[in-house]
């Protein structure tokens, strides 16, 4: 009789663990390992095995075994320094849940900033806004998502980015989202966008901009891909040709929101003087770094023709 009722039973009951103690494990290991916020991503892990929302989890009893298995390993790879979200697929930024994976760049808490910025420099209702270097779309469909009136143009020329971003693109789609463009072009080589210059409103960009040689931490430096991350020896080897490109997409009191490395808060500034935008500004993130320029294309033409 004991042994019919051991067969009748799942496989995990005799083996459930409350999720409490399942959850405070991980996040002690996840501590141990040096991660910055080990509760909240333990959460998200547990939320990813069960297939809940990370709210949902404070609902759970306990965990049967195939799911404390599960989880088990992927704390012992976020341990090991995997992303988070190459463990769940998933990015959120602003209010999109994104795809991402090995390949293509994690977007960035700070950059949600530039989202702000770009549609608090729109003064047409219908703004045509190009998202250069767009990675896995974050900005680009964030404006499309938030300005349903924009017409949206994002660009990219890594073949492993394009994948996500093409996927992304036709999600939000398929979630409501307007229909957006999506152009595969280097955005240091010319011609980029022909057909647009001189009508764009807004250009936003997170472009790769870490000086070559800089430490970073484990999990971004063998996570994002190199071609995401560098920008030649002092950084701005992308920066340098975007500035121009934008001048020459942006119609008369069009605005470029331009994301750069935290010792660039000078240096960037200062390039956008000199290709002749008009009300350079220089923006912190939440942590007080230097983080993002903005700037217009003067009304009157350019005082300095951008080369
Ligand atoms: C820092 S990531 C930013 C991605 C996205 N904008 C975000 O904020 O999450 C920079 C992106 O620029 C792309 N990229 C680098 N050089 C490029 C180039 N010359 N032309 C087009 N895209 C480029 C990389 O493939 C990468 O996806």
């Amino acid at each position: 009789m004991q042994r019919e009722d051991r067969i009748g039973s799942a496989p995990d009951t005799p083996d459930r663990t409350p999720a409490r103690v399942v959850l405070a494990s991980a996040a002690r290991l996840l501590e141990a390992a040096g991660l910055p916020t080990p509760r909240v991503d333990a959460e998200l892990l547990a939320a990813h095995v069960l297939g809940v929302t990370r709210g949902r989890l404070a609902l759970l009893d306990d965990l049967g075994r195939a799911d404390r298995d599960e989880l088990d390993e992927l704390v012992a790879r976020r341990a090991a320094g995997t992303p988070l979200q190459h463990l769940t697929g998933v990015a959120y930024f602003r209010h999109l849940e994104l795809t991402v994976g090995p390949g293509v760049f994690v977007p960035r808490p700070e950059t949600e900033l530039l989202v702000d910025a770009g549609r608090a420099l729109l003064s047409r209702p219908d703004p045509l806004v190009v998202d250069l270097c767009a990675g896995s779309g974050a900005l680009g469909l964030a404006m499309a998502n938030e300005t349903p009136t924009a017409r949206v143009v994002l660009v990219e020329h890594d073949p492993a980015a394009l994948r996500y971003l093409r996927a992304n693109a036709r999600a939000r789609q398929a979630a409501g989202d307007p229909p957006v463009r999506v152009v595969d072009a280097d955005v240091t080589t010319d011609p980029l966008l022909p057909e647009l210059a001189g009508t764009v409103d807004l250009v936003l960009t997170n472009p790769p901009y870490v000086p070559a040689g800089t430490p970073l931490p484990p999990d971004v430096a063998g996570a994002d891909p190199d071609r995401a991350l560098y920008g030649g020896a002092d950084g701005l080897a992308v920066i340098r040709p975007l500035i121009r490109q934008a001048a020459r997409l942006l119609r008369p009191g069009g605005a470029l929101v331009l994301e750069h490395d935290d010792t660039h808060g000078t240096a960037v500034p200062r390039l956008l003087v000199a290709a002749g935008y008009a009300d350079v500004a220089d923006h912190r993130d939440l942590a007080g770094r230097d983080r993002y320029s903005t700037a217009r294309c003067p009304s009157a033409g350019w005082k300095t023709a951008p080369s």
